[in-house]
């Protein structure tokens, strides 16, 4: 089967598969592995301590392989190296970015007079247009069953809708882990697919061995939504500790939500106090297991190279640029 996509000549890659941004667990390694099979990848400027950090990463990364590669920016309020992460990556001339949670205009206006491509996180339709029109090369929809911050929609519900509102290529994330659901996928009109979840169960992820062992045991039965890491509901394994802490913000949480002055200062400290949590788990083996995780856990029986999870997931699929 021979499927046509847009996002081969947008990047000039040959397989239209993003390994998708996974805060503190994609590194250097992974998406050298993406962009040596054909693939790309994307990583959190987050994941590096600091915009120079973040520099060497990239170089590092160029240094082995000359394919394109991508960084995820977070486009709110809770970033306050935003503006120094875009320099960076101008100044290394990164092949695209990927934005997430808040408004990415700025992002937009920023990257494209440099030829940096922008893709746009979405999970509904409300801005599609909008962000079409601000000047985004991709949107990527992020369906119900996504690791991370996941959507409400199905991907039979989402795409069709997308593919009403805007001519750019859609590029579906979401609990993609075969090439029957690729097949699918593109047959609803997308062009693309961002996996996250099962390339953390990789030799290259670097987070803890009781997390790898974790996305092994446990199954899409114990994923459940939490909105205590940053206020968005997040896509977690069910471990004891977060049946301990629950998975709904307290009353205070909540009546400070109320009240827009404290709001944001209160998202900022929520988030902030989120993703210190997230990155102790990720590494250590700590009783506070917060493991992000989508429902694609279903599909992780051992633990492979990046380039094994990627062959699988392509299988005999063939694809052609348009
Ligand atoms: C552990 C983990 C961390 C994530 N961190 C981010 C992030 O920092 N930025 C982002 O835009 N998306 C993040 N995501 C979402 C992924 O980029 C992607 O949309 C999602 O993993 C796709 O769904 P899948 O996990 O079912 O393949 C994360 C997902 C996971 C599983």
């Amino acid at each position: 089967m021979t499927l046509n996509s847009r996002i081969l000549s947008l990047l000039n890659i040959e397989i239209p598969i993003i390994v998708a941004p996974m805060y503190m667990v994609s590194n250097e390694a992974m998406i050298v592995e993406a962009c040596l099979s054909g693939a790309t990848g994307a990583i959190p400027a987050m994941n590096w301590p600091t915009p120079e950090l973040m520099r060497k990463g990239i170089q590092n990364i160029k240094k082995q392989t000359d394919s394109p590669f991508g960084i995820n920016i977070i486009s709110h309020a809770s970033n306050p190296k935003l503006k120094e992460q875009l320099d960076v990556c101008i100044e290394e001339k990164v092949a695209f970015i990927i934005t997430s949670l808040g408004n990415p205009e700025m992002v937009i206006n920023h990257c494209k007079p440099h030829g940096i491509k922008v893709f746009c996180d979405v999970v509904d339709t409300r801005f599609a247009q909008r962000l079409e029109k601000a000047g985004a090369d991709a949107i990527i929809a992020v369906s119900k069953f996504a690791g991370g911050h996941a959507g409400n929609l199905t991907h039979e519900e989402l795409i069709p809708a997308l593919k009403k509102l805007v001519t750019i290529p859609i590029i579906a994330a979401g609990n993609i882990t075969n090439p029957q659901a690729i097949e699918k996928l593109f047959a609803l009109g997308a062009e693309g697919a961002s996996v996250g979840t099962i390339f953390i169960a990789t030799n290259e992820s670097p987070v803890s061995e009781q997390y790898k062992q974790a996305l092994v045991d446990y199954t899409s039965s114990d994923i459940v939504m939490t909105d205590k890491l940053s206020g968005t509901p997040c896509a977690v394994i069910n471990t004891p500790y977060v049946q301990k802490i629950g998975t709904q913000q307290n009353w205070l949480e909540r009546w400070l939500n109320k009240h827009k002055p404290l709001k944001r200062m209160l998202k900022q400290y929520a988030y902030k106090r989120g993703m210190r949590l997230l990155k102790r788990a990720a590494f250590s083996a700590t009783y506070e297991t917060v493991w992000c995780a989508g429902h694609s856990i279903d599909a992780i029986h051992e633990i492979i190279p990046v380039k094994q999870r990627i062959t699988m997931l392509v299988g005999e699929l063939k694809f052609n640029r348009l």
